[in-house]
């Protein structure tokens, strides 16, 4: 569904939602100067849709975005809020957008996120989204914001986990996050040259996809191991127990966790930031609401919310094979 609203857009409101990510700063300050150089006003509204409820709003200016494209997480604050999902708390939140006078909202975040920017959609409040996940989930978008800068963090600390896992002839499981999701495994495992890959999305067999290969590595003279596990497999302790048992080789295991999720956002992270926020903002300038932004072979396209939440997003099975080809 699109819908298209007769009336200029006058004041837009911009949240952050659902888990912070890298770049998600560049996204708002993207909206906020767009906005204002189209002659919108611009309203900001802390904590995602648990501000929209409370009425957490205050104007935003020209400078009020000013140093922050370089910043992990988001001056906006973000937050769940559950109580949004009934619809007393989306009638609320549309209370509020009225009185204030907003007429257009940006919602930067995940899929949940999106779901709440279709509800106020459908209630007469054009709404767009933008994707803001490390988790590179949002099956609409190849990309999401936040996925260069999370892998690169996660890169980084494997490397100085190989450093001391090297030193000491050690295995190291290292579970990194993304919610259901194994791209941000995936991704890094292949940059770190971990030996073995677990993704929730490929079904897996530990004692012939990890403990035969390091097992093979080993007599072709492999001395240590980084062995990837994303959250959705999850269990990285017993995992590391288990393979050090069937291999001898000392293991341990490294959580990653939020160390993932701060840090200052990349080149990358900033510049697909910049368009998609600009990318919003003139989808509501065209009286075009319910829609969410997406990277999409290297173009910045948008779709309905409700067709993008139906989509299915597949792990790349080629990076995949590549990295069980070269890491041995
Ligand atoms: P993400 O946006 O990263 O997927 P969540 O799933 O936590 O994160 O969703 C963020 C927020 O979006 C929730 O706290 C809630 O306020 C809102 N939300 C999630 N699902 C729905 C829904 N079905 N309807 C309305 N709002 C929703
Ligand atoms: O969606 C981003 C994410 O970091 C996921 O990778 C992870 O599962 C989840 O959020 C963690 O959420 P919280 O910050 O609430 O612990």
């Amino acid at each position: 569904m699109m819908i298209a609203v007769s009336k200029k857009i006058q004041t837009i409101g911009v949240l952050t939602s659902g888990g912070d990510a890298p770049g998600m700063n560049a996204a708002v300050r993207a909206v906020t100067r767009s906005a204002i150089q189209q002659g919108i006003r611009v309203l900001g509204i802390r904590r995602g849709y648990m501000g929209l409820m409370t009425g957490d709003l205050f104007e935003m200016n020209l400078r009020s975005v000013s140093d922050i494209i370089g910043r992990g997480g988001t001056v906006l604050f973000s937050a769940r809020c559950p109580e949004f999902q009934q619809p007393e708390g989306q009638r609320k939140a549309l209370e509020i957008c009225r009185s204030a006078g907003i007429d257009g909202l940006v919602t930067i975040g995940g899929d949940g996120t999106f779901r709440g920017a279709s509800a106020l959609s459908a209630l007469g409040l054009p709404c767009i989204g933008i994707p803001g996940t490390i988790d590179n989930d949002i099956a609409a978008s190849d990309y999401t914001i936040g996925f260069d800068t999370a892998a690169n963090t996660a890169v980084e600390m494997i490397d100085r986990i190989r450093d001391t896992s090297a030193s000491h002839d050690r295995c190291t499981v290292v579970e990194v996050m993304g919610r259901h999701a194994g791209h941000l495994a995936l991704h890094a495992g292949l940059a770190a040259g971990a030996i073995s890959i677990l993704v929730p999305e490929i079904p897996f067999d530990v004692d012939r996809d990890v403990v035969a290969r390091m097992l093979d590595s080993l007599k072709k003279g492999k001395q240590h191991f980084i062995v990837l596990v994303a959250e959705g497999v999850g269990h990285a302790p017993d995992l590391a127990r288990y393979i050090g048992e069937k291999t001898g080789i000392v293991t341990r295991a490294t959580v990653l966790g939020h160390v993932q999720r701060g840090g200052a956002p990349s080149a990358r992270d900033r510049i697909v930031a910049s368009q998609m926020g600009s990318h919003a903002v003139k989808l509501l300038c065209q009286g075009i609401g319910d829609r969410v932004v997406v990277y999409k072979k290297d173009q910045i396209m948008d779709y309905s919310i409700e067709e993008a939440l139906a989509m299915h997003k597949s792990i790349d099975l080629e990076l995949y094979a590549l990295a069980q080809e070269i890491s041995v």
